[in-house]
């Protein structure tokens, strides 16, 4: 058996602890595994492919980014090809791929990857790709695992940063705005607020009204400790309204949100009066050593999807099924996404505590 491995989409703390745990399994049961640089690109480039071996993979458990290199760019599906005259054409190059596995001999691919890489790993497997999905995303959006690997490396990260933020606010007596990643999902931003015991959290699947988040920042300097700290989720959004995206740059593929932050700190100084901060943690929770937890559900996702190879269970992805890890269909686990329920204990939870939503 020769397997392929890559890793597609933003990257997540725990990328390399997948691929160190595939090379291992399957090295143990006599294959070989080779390395697709940055997604598919590699398949289509000198050197792109690279053989890994036990030395390959030495130390790496704890190493943030992956080794083989990532990108949101490089779907062979949609592949932009720049013409003479300027123009972008999207191609559709799943054809090539099927037929440079089938030209360096891989007989399987283990693809690593969240929403976007999955819906490729899947449409290659209808096209007769032998494919084993891997979950990755610290945005932990998708609905057939219990979680992701990355999501809690991101959420311990928030989580210093709000604590921080706590001292400053308090000894200024400010209010200070936190904008945490997380697309269309509040999973980050929940957690993280909870824990470090945030006074306002907004997530998109609560929309909030600023009259509301307002009176609570009012309450927190009446009666309260005359501070206040808002965390805000990058897709939150006021009711009837939509979520905040960044301006365009020239050559950017799709909106990018963000900016939330920085909107909803002029509009609370402007109403409330009180002097307000906003801070965008960014990418810094995708960066850094994963946590032990997510080394661990990285090496158990890496180790089942070389055992789901080998038991001949493809067109899968590995999942997180406490106790167990399974595997579910790739069609299923890239049909929806997994948002928080409203209604849930950890949203009852921060209620329960006076922390608000912003929404009653
Ligand atoms: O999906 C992971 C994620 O970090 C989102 O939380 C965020 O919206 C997006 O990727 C940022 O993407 P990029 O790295 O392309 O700016």
């Amino acid at each position: 058996m020769k397997i392929a491995i890559n890793t597609g989409g933003g990257d997540a703390p725990g990328l390399n602890a997948v691929i160190r745990a595939v090379v291992l399994s399957a090295t143990n049961l006599g294959w070989y595994v080779h390395g697709i640089r940055r997604g598919y690109q590699g398949l289509f480039e000198e050197n792109g492919v690279v053989a890994l071996t036990r030395d390959s993979v030495r130390g790496i458990t704890h190493l943030g980014g992956t080794i083989l290199g990532t990108t949101n760019r490089g779907n062979p599906l949609s592949w932009p090809v720049e013409r003479d005259d300027g123009t972008v054409e999207l191609l559709d190059r799943s054809d090539e791929v099927i037929e440079e596995f089938r030209r360096r001999e891989l007989d399987a691919l283990i693809a690593i990857g969240g929403d976007g890489s999955l819906q490729i790993a899947s449409a290659l497997s209808d096209k007769g790709l032998a494919v084993v999905g891997v979950p990755k995303t610290i945005d932990n959006d998708l609905a057939a695992t219990q979680v992701t690997f990355g999501f809690h490396t991101a959420v311990a990260t928030a989580t210093d940063a709000i604590g921080r933020l706590h001292s400053t606010a308090e000894a200024h007596g400010r209010v200070m705005v936190v904008e945490l990643m997380g697309r269309t999902a509040g999973w980050i931003a929940l957690y993280a607020g909870v824990a470090a015991t945030a006074d306002l959290i907004l997530i998109p699947e609560i929309p909030y009204h600023l009259d509301t988040l307002c009176a609570k920042i009012e309450e927190r300097y009446e009666t309260g400790p005359g501070f206040a700290i808002v965390v805000a989720a990058e897709g939150a959004f006021e009711a009837g309204g939509s979520a905040t995206f960044q301006e365009e740059a020239p050559g950017q593929r799709s909106p990018r949100l963000g900016g939330i932050a920085d909107k909803l700190a002029l509009q609370i100084e402007e109403r409330t009066g009180h002097e307000t901060r906003s801070l965008v943690l960014g990418h810094l929770q995708r960066g850094g050593e994963p946590i032990a937890y997510d080394r661990l559900l990285a090496l158990r996702f890496g180790s089942a999807a070389v055992e789901l190879v080998r038991d001949g269970c493809l067109g899968c992805m590995v999942a997180l099924r406490p106790p167990e890890v399974l595997a579910v269909p790739l069609k299923e686990a890239v049909a929806k996404l997994k948002l928080v329920p409203t209604d849930g204990d950890l949203v009852r939870t921060a209620r329960n505590m006076g922390v608000s939503f912003g929404d009653e």
